[in-house]
């Protein structure tokens, strides 16, 4: 079959890449989607299990950092998009072991940008439409300050009057950030240098179905259900703007398709929570979900010792992505967090297998000491 399209989706397996894959396999049955995975502990093909057999459906094992795997896999293919979702992306294993990250996030990057520009540099039409699309974090542009703790009159945000926006200078704090900070120069480098068509964009906290039981949601979820301590950092004062990842999904989507080349946009949901809210909305919703009394879980809120380097708030101003291209958010929080903890709940498999494997021994090395 020819295709009109052929796309690699670099880290399909993985959380928010799944959601990719699925809104472009099932939206456009002409283009062929290859997912490019090398199924870490994060990556699990049963995210995607409803649409493995599609016929423009193409999974492949391989490592980006591998430039020979992904040059091959551009000229078998004819690849003329790429949307670049593979990443090392929790913050606590970045502290941990920040080697993996440069190695996966900064080299893989660039082994994919590479493998782009001979492939696209040896074809007739040169860069004629191509594009390389990076999915990347807001969190490259650091920090934010808690200048209004108490939030709005209903406790809920802005937290601050400050909000990141497209030309906010990158001041990253972590390995994690850091390694995409540096992600995003060499995709901006590959544009100014050798006139690559690239798009950046810069996301906040996504939320829903198939995220790894490692981060905040899922984990807390998880740990509620199971009458489990909820390690809370700090003082549980940290502010995130949580976007559904389906509408994350569906931003790609229009950026791909209709974003301007060089351009950057910032994806977020207007939607800021202190860590402490969110935790008491999900105790709120699993207990109501499973029939327990209000508040049976809030005893499982522990106090846990900071993350280092834990940064205070983040705040994406997403208005040129509305302006530009017409995109926003399509659920509020409350239908979000109702919709993701029955998942969850109803997925009881899906997150046993996880955590009854590796992740059970990761779980256990991350939290002896606390
Ligand atoms: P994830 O950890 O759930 O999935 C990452 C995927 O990448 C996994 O399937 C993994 O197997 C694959 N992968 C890792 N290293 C690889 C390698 N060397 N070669 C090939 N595949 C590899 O991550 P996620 O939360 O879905 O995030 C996806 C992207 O979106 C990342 O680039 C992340 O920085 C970015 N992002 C995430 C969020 C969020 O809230 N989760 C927000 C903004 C941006
Ligand atoms: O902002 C976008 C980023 O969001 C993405 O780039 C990252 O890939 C993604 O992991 C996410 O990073 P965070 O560090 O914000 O997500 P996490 O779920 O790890 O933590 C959310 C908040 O909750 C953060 O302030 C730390 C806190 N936390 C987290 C965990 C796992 C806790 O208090 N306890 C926990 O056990």
């Amino acid at each position: 079959m020819n295709f009109k399209r052929n796309i690699i989706v670099t880290g399909g397996a993985g959380f928010i890449g799944s959601h990719v894959v699925r809104l472009f396999v099932r939206k456009y049955p002409d283009y062929r989607i290859i997912n490019v995975d090398k199924l870490t502990y994060a990556g699990n093909l049963a995210n995607l299990a409803d649409i493995e057999a599609c016929p423009n459906y193409l999974f492949v094992k391989a490592d980006i950092v591998d430039f020979d795997r992904m040059l091959a896999l551009m000229q078998e293919y004819s690849v003329d998009g790429v949307i670049h979702l593979a990443a090392e992306s929790h913050v606590d294993r970045s502290i941990k072991d920040p080697f993996t990250f440069a190695r996966t996030n900064v080299m893989g990057t660039l082994s994919l940008l590479q493998a782009a520009k001979v492939h696209w540099e040896s074809s007739p039409a040169k860069y004629e439409d191509k594009l390389f699309y990076h999915i990347s974090t807001d969190e490259v542009y650091g920090a934010l300050e808690l200048t209004r703790p108490e939030g709005d009159a209903d406790g809920r945000g802005p937290y601050g009057e400050e909000f990141f926006v497209e030309t906010t200078k990158y001041n990253p704090h972590s390995p994690y950030s850091a390694s995409k900070a540096s992600s995003d120069h060499f995709v901006r480098a590959f544009h100014d240098t050798y006139g690559m068509p690239t798009i950046v964009t810069n996301c906040s906290n996504n939320y829903g179905p198939y995220q790894f039981p490692e981060k905040l949601i899922p984990l807390f979820i998880n740990n509620i259900r199971h009458r489990r301590p909820l390690p809370v950092y700090g003082r549980g004062e940290n502010v995130r703007d949580w976007l559904y990842v389906e509408d994350h999904a569906r931003a790609i989507d229009t950026i791909f398709h209709r974003g301007k080349v060089a351009e950057t946009y910032n994806i977020g949901g207007f939607n800021e929570w202190k860590n402490i809210d969110i935790v008491k909305v999900l105790i709120r919703t699993v207990d109501r979900l499973l029939g327990n009394p209000e508040g049976a879980s809030l005893d499982l809120i522990t106090y846990v010792t900071d993350r280092a380097g834990h940064d205070m708030r983040y705040a994406i101003d997403s208005r040129k992505l509305q302006r530009e291209l017409g995109w926003e958010p399509s659920l509020q929080f409350e239908e979000g967090i109702e919709k993701t903890v029955r998942w969850y709940l109803d997925n009881q498999s899906w997150l046993d297998n996880i955590t009854s494997g590796a992740y059970e021994n990761y779980y256990n090395d991350m939290y002896a000491n606390r």
